[in-house]
């Protein structure tokens, strides 16, 4: 394939880090590269452009990617024609002293600066580039899916809450919804195109809507039922909602639609009130319960996954147990476990009261210990019962077997001859605290 008369087409490669927004954004490179004739190389080492994708949730993310960015120097030296990008959270949260650190790095660009790069790509600066405005929102870049049969659909970007440990508001900016009207057009577009799977992304996609005036403007409640009413779509999920803004419309949405899933992540962060007030999460322990109750109330077979972070400044073993308590009162079907990082201009890295690592590990062990001992029993509900599974392809342990999920978010392995993008009954025989194991329906009875 040919560019523009240049010759054969340049090669890119990205490596992505953090979370689903930016797997997303990756994803909208990736289609804005091919427009610019770009295509993919499988390895680091084959590549006219080398990209990091980057996170800054937690210390253990940045040096991850900077371990990766030790080769991408070394390649440079090798070739220096070879184009170096930084993107993402974390070359927001250090700006232009990327280059001060990493001075063979060409361009850097906050999440919202992606199309940025292909500015630099297409001119003749020689310079070294950075791009960190936030500005209204850019998300009419091409985007080339992972799967042809998901979707992600970015409904906001950035965040107004003021969490005292997290650093994604500085990295992401204000909150602002993108009007209905063009997420709905996309998501027809999206069906068209043979996505039946949407996953519906914001900081805090409950908050959906408020920021819109005019036609364009609608609650989250009513944008998941109006995404439920576009044929093809038959499943829908959305990341992250926040507890504060969880109302009984988005749980009756759930109830009385059909495509939206019967899972939902509510992070609760901590289970005591004191801690809760200290990182700014404005809902207490009951206030979150209440919201549990409230989900079990009209959708009894939830599954219901949340994040928790362990150790923040000034958690006594009292508040800690508070944790623990929430942890086996809910049921988690699963949860993601954070040791607390302190994160630069962040007000809870200025708190007082640091827990010493030991005391840290010993909680995370005993939380990990309850979240997976109620996620097993959980699972066992599914035990005897037929699930409906989205195949993603064959499963990553035993290629013999094939690998999806079921409309309650577990991993699925199983026995059977669906393809790809097929949504079939799979009967569960064994659960563990992650996976479901079973046998494709129609297989089972002809056997
Ligand atoms: N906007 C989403 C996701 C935020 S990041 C939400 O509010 O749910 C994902 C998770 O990372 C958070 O829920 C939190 O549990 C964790 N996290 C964020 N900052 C952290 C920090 N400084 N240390 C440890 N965990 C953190
Ligand atoms: Fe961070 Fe809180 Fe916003 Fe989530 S809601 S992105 S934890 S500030
Ligand atoms: Fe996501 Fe990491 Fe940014 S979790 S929002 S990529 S800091």
């Amino acid at each position: 394939m040919e560019t523009t008369g240049q010759g054969a087409a340049k090669r890119f490669h990205v490596t992505t880090f953090g979370c689903q927004m930016n797997e997303h954004d990756s994803e909208r490179m990736r289609g804005m590269l091919s427009s610019l004739g770009y295509t993919e190389a499988p390895s680091r080492e084959q590549a006219d452009l080398i990209l990091f994708n980057t996170c800054s949730i937690r210390e253990n993310a940045d040096s991850r990617f900077i371990a990766h960015l030790g080769e991408a120097k070394r390649l440079k030296s090798e070739q220096p024609d070879v184009v170096v990008g930084v993107g993402g959270c974390w070359a927001q949260s250090v700006k232009d002293e990327v280059f001060e650190r990493f001075p063979f790095v060409d361009v850097a660009f906050g999440p919202g600066q992606i199309h940025k790069l292909a500015e630099f790509l297409t001119s003749d600066s020689l310079s070294a580039q950075g791009y960190f405005e936030f500005e209204d929102f850019a998300g009419h870049l091409p985007t080339q899916r992972t799967r042809p049969f998901q979707a992600w659909l970015q409904i906001s970007q950035g965040c107004n809450c003021v969490c005292s440990y997290c650093i994604v508001p500085s990295t992401r900016g204000r909150e602002a919804s993108r009007p209905s009207g063009e997420l709905l057009a996309e998501v027809r577009a999206l069906a068209a195109d043979g996505v039946r799977e949407v996953t519906l992304l914001g900081q805090n996609v409950n908050s959906y809507g408020r920021d819109l005036r005019g036609e364009g403007r609608m609650t989250f409640a009513d944008l998941l039922r109006a995404v439920d009413a576009v044929d093809g779509i038959e499943r829908i999920r959305y990341t992250s909602p926040h507890p504060k803004d969880m109302k009984e419309d988005v749980i009756l949405a759930h109830a009385e639609c059909p495509s939206v899933c019967e899972h939902i992540h509510l992070p609760l962060q901590s289970g005591s009130s004191r801690i809760l007030k200290q990182m700014r999460r404005t809902y207490d322990r009951d206030r979150y319960l209440d919201r549990v109750a409230l989900i079990r109330e009209h959708v009894p077979d939830a599954a219901l996954t949340t994040d928790i972070i362990v150790g923040f400044p000034g958690e006594t073993d009292e508040d800690f147990e508070a944790t623990l308590e929430v942890v086996e009162e809910v049921g988690y079907d699963g949860a993601f476990t954070f040791v607390f990082s302190p994160r630069r201009g962040t007000l809870a890295a200025e708190l007082d009261g640091r827990v010493p690592h030991p005391v840290k590990k010993e909680r995370m062990g005993r939380l990990v210990e309850a979240v997976q001992r109620r996620a097993r029993e959980r699972a066992e509900r599914f035990v005897g019962r037929t699930v409906d599974v989205l195949v993603e392809g064959p499963s990553r342990t035993d290629p013999s077997r094939l690998r999806g999920r079921s409309r309650h978010n577990k991993a699925v392995n199983f026995d059977g001859t669906a393809g790809p993008g097929e949504i079939v009954e799979v009967e569960v025989a064994a659960a563990t605290s992650q996976t479901l194991l079973g046998t494709e329906v129609l297989l089972s009875r002809a056997g």
